[in-house]
């Protein structure tokens, strides 16, 4: 089988002794490698989404644990101590995307483990490594198993719609919406799918469009604002989404202007379908309403990319996420499998298996 992405940017890349971030804020302009050495490094690129997209937050943020801890010599217990400063740091990057903190919870675990274990100083923190590049290879496996199980969905011809960009990009590999899109082109399916662009950052413009136009998929670009005309022409089977937070009950946050999709799905009777591996699953989040929304600077709404778009002084709401309630999602897609409602029970169910 032709793997069609495999000359696809990688959005991450660790190098023994650095992280070789991709800045996402170029794209598609330009591609720029950022060496990464040092933990506030990785906290602005988190923060400045030169890396975004709910895993590949995570997978960042492991290795900037690694640069917090690796140069302290003093002992274990010292050693232990730089790992869970540089993960409290890491945790206050961005506040939505539970990835963050599920890779930051295992990555301090596994150190506590290692600091009360027989092996040197020297042998934990190659242990240690050995975690982070754990966490990003299997990520890399997980959103295959997505894309196998979201394409089940699909049949051959269908016009598939998704906002944001929970691609390659946002991840290891694949991505987990557009998992599907890959191994459709991979086993000689045909998808049409439609890009929201993305207000105000337009991750589906700079990145979804880019990714899939550069792996072959047949994608087109739309506004926003557009996308319950294409509904409404009968163009759109399905809509496939990432998502940043699953809460308990099956409420999902993800990139503002998905809730919106959502009400447009079902208003036209499209399923409304969430990709997004276990670790996004947070079950100590009882509902929606519960999941801190960032919010962000006004800037990205008055004046993104250099050109002032709105008078100066007005005022902006610009929050980065929003909820969509789960009686509008049809099912949420993961490695273990397709889970419909009752969402409360059943995805509480994967966890036990
Ligand atoms: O602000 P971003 O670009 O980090 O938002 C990203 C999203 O909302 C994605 O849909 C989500 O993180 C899933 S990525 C597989």
């Amino acid at each position: 089988m032709t793997q069609t992405n495999s000359n696809a940017l990688q959005s991450l890349i660790w190098t023994d002794n650095r992280l070789d971030l991709l800045d996402q804020r170029l794209l598609p302009e330009e591609t720029v490698y950022l060496p990464l050495t040092d933990v506030e490094e990785v906290w602005e690129a988190i923060r400045h989404l030169k890396v975004r997209g709910a895993p590949a937050i995570g997978i960042a943020a492991a290795y900037g644990v690694l640069f917090g801890s690796r140069n302290v010599d003093a002992g274990k217990p010292q050693w232990l101590a730089a790992v869970n400063e540089a993960a409290a740091k890491l945790a206050t990057s961005r506040p939505t995307a539970v990835n963050l903190f599920w890779a930051l919870d295992r990555m301090k675990a596994r150190a506590a483990e290692l600091a009360d274990s027989d092996l040197t100083l020297e042998a934990c923190k190659e242990a240690l490594v050995i975690e982070a590049i754990a966490i990003q290879s299997e990520d890399e496996e997980t959103n295959r198993l997505i894309g196998e199980h979201a394409l089940t969905l699909f049949e051959d011809g269908m016009g598939v719609l998704t906002h944001c960009n929970a691609g390659g990009l946002a991840t290891a590999k694949y991505g987990t919406a557009l998992a599907p899109f890959y191994l459709a082109k991979e086993q000689g399916m045909s998808l049409k799918v439609f890009a929201d662009e993305t207000r105000p950052v337009l991750q589906g413009a700079r990145l979804t469009a880019f990714e899939l136009h550069q792996a072959g998929v047949d994608v087109t670009l739309i506004c926003d604002n557009m996308a319950g005309m294409v509904m409404s022409k009968g163009w759109i089977n399905a809509v496939i989404v990432g998502t940043d937070r699953v809460a308990a009950n099956g409420d999902v946050a993800n990139k503002i202007g998905t809730y919106s999709v959502a009400v447009l799905a079902k208003a036209h009777g499209i399923p409304f379908y969430v990709a997004c591996p276990l670790s996004t699953i947070d079950l100590n989040t009882p509902s929606g309403d519960l999941i801190p929304i960032e919010e962000r600077d006004p800037a990205e709404v008055t004046e993104g990319f250099g050109k002032r778009t709105a008078p100066g002084g007005v005022k902006v709401f610009n929050p980065a996420f929003d909820v969509t309630p789960n009686e509008y999602v049809t099912a949420i897609i993961t490695e273990k499998g397709v889970v419909r409602a009752p969402f409360d029970t059943n995805l509480k169910k994967l966890f036990e298996e």
